[in-house]
């Protein structure tokens, strides 16, 4: 017979534990959340407050329904209190000594009928279970940031998970509203294992000045449609826990994508968190970021020469907006459209400071690319001209695959290897990323949108740049090209 789930504790009333508090209250459990001591208590109960106001404010709840909500929540500092909980989440920090040590007391405290949970990011699930005299009776029940809000729980059964465990959880899940994705138990599980990477991947770019923090959070978002930028999204999820779970990845995975960049262990280390420490890569305290449009406008362009793929149309707009066309050798600024680096294109010109490349990503958003040859007066003025034309500028280093593809294609390509492992379904991964990240289409979605050859290219020529042996294409999206398939979802 299923489990039924009536009273559930949550120990650990940070953002997560809160935004999972407020999940369960919300769904009519009662819910006993616990924390060690009283100005953390205070905070949790601040931040369920203050989450629920908020729903009221936008008229999604009503204020006799929010006082329901947060009437549902006990506040304790006890452990002993949770003793007749059907089930227990623990949202602690990643560090496995405290979770070992949490699950030790909570096997003690707990009836023999309480499962226990974890919302661990990327721990090991069997390796917490393995502390207890329950080892069947353990799970992990990850929910995503803001967690009343993301629509995934990954629940991740181990290999001694008892038999329908899974299933009654994932059943709760639902219950909550959200949409269960059942895996079992690999660092990172399926999101912070394809997430991380890409996020881990932008730090290093920054640090390499292949764009700047705001190009490449303003490049992602409106290029490739995500719902925040990869430093906006690592403040969110907090640096301290993206450091951790990269540190979990490598452990794991020994590819050198996954190692922490520097630049996230200098952050966490100088305390800048991320939101909750009220800066991160980006303040929330101080004064807002100058933000990527309010690049001073300096023209003193007249002519300008277009190259490459689709250079008539944008002649023509260029044309339209009053810019002359001119010849490679004498106009103002010289333009390659081009999706690869474009130093080459550069060095054939009699001016090759007058070069930039510039790559269209998803309608709205030019990649300005300066070679090593550009001249930063030539880059800021077609920084001017690219918003003349309505597209919001990424000024990039001339690296392969620029920002967005070079962010983009080694995810898609993790993806394709995850699912070549048989770890997950193809419907899982895409199911995952889309409720897990709100991203607009899983990654075999947009594999097959961007084109199997497209990316199986882009990701030989990361490789050839960079070296890291992740960027190789995997094996099964090579083969899929030699075979001629085009969709990998259709095949
Ligand atoms: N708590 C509660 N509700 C919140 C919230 C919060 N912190 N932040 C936003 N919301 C609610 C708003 O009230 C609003 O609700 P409504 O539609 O019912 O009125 C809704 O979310 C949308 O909010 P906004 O209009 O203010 O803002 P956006 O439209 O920009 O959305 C976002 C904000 C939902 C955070 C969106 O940017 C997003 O989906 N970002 C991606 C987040 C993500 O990737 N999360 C996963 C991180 S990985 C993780 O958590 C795993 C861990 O192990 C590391």
């Amino acid at each position: 017979m299923a489990r039924a789930f009536k009273t559930v504790g949550v120990v650990g009333l940070g953002t997560m534990g809160a935004g999972i508090a407020e999940v369960f209250a919300r769904a009519g459990l009662s819910v006993i959340g616990v924390e060690v001591d009283a100005e953390a208590l205070e905070r949790g109960r601040g931040h369920i407050r203050r989450s629920t106001d908020r729903a009221v404010s936008r008229g999604k709840l009503t204020a006799a329904e929010r006082d329901e909500i947060v009437g549902r929540v006990t506040f304790t500092g006890a452990l002993d209190d949770l003793g007749g909980a059907d089930l227990v989440i623990e949202a602690i920090p990643e560090v496995m000594d405290y979770k070992r040590a949490l699950f030790t007391d909570l096997d003690r405290i707990c009836g023999p009928g309480t499962v226990l949970a974890t919302n661990t990011s990327s721990l090991s699930v069997t390796a917490i279970a393995a502390t207890t005299s329950r080892p069947g009776q353990v799970i992990g029940m990850h929910f995503f940031n803001p967690a009343p809000v993301m629509k995934l729980v990954e629940v991740v059964h181990t290999v001694v998970t008892e038999d329908g465990l899974a299933d009654d959880v994932a059943a709760l899940a639902r219950r909550l509203g959200k949409t269960p994705v059942t895996v079992g138990d690999r660092a990172g599980f399926v999101v912070n294992r394809l997430l991380l990477g890409y996020l881990n991947h932008a730090a290093t770019l920054l640090e390499r000045r292949v764009a700047s923090r705001d190009d490449i959070d303003t490049a992602m978002k409106l290029g490739a449609g995500l719902p925040m930028g990869p430093f906006a999204l690592l403040d969110l999820i907090g640096l301290d826990t993206s450091h951790e779970v990269c540190e979990v990845l490598f452990q794991e995975s020994r590819d050198r994508v996954h190692a922490p960049a520097p630049i996230l262990r200098e952050l966490v280390t100088a305390g800048l968190l991320g939101r909750k420490s009220g800066r991160g890569f980006h303040d929330y305290e101080g004064a807002p970021a100058r933000a990527a449009s309010e690049f001073p406008v300096k023209m003193g362009v007249a002519s300008v020469c277009v190259m490459g793929e689709g250079a008539e149309e944008l002649s023509s707009r260029l044309a339209a907006a009053g810019f002359k066309r001119g010849e490679a050798h004498d106009a103002d600024v010289v333009i390659a459209l081009s999706s690869t680096p474009v130093v080459e294109h550069a060095a054939g010109l009699p001016r090759p400071e007058r070069l930039v490349g510039l790559h269209l990503v998803g309608g709205d958003v030019a990649e300005l690319v300066s070679t090593a040859l550009t001249s930063p007066e030539v880059a800021l003025a077609a920084h001017d001209l690219v918003k003349v034309l309505g597209l919001t500028p990424v000024p990039c280093a001339d690296r392969a695959g620029f920002v967005v593809d070079a962010l983009l294609y080694p995810y898609l390509n993790d993806a394709v290897r995850m699912y070549d492992s048989g770890y997950a379904s193809i419907e899982d991964i895409d199911t995952a990323m889309r409720l897990g990240c709100g991203y607009p289409a899983g990654p075999f979605e947009t594999l097959d949108a961007i084109g199997l050859s497209t990316v199986r290219d882009g990701l030989r020529a990361l490789y050839a740049e960079y070296r890291e042996p992740s960027f190789a294409p995997a094996p099964l999206l090579d083969r899929l090209v030699t075979a001629g398939v085009t969709s990998i979802r259709g095949r």
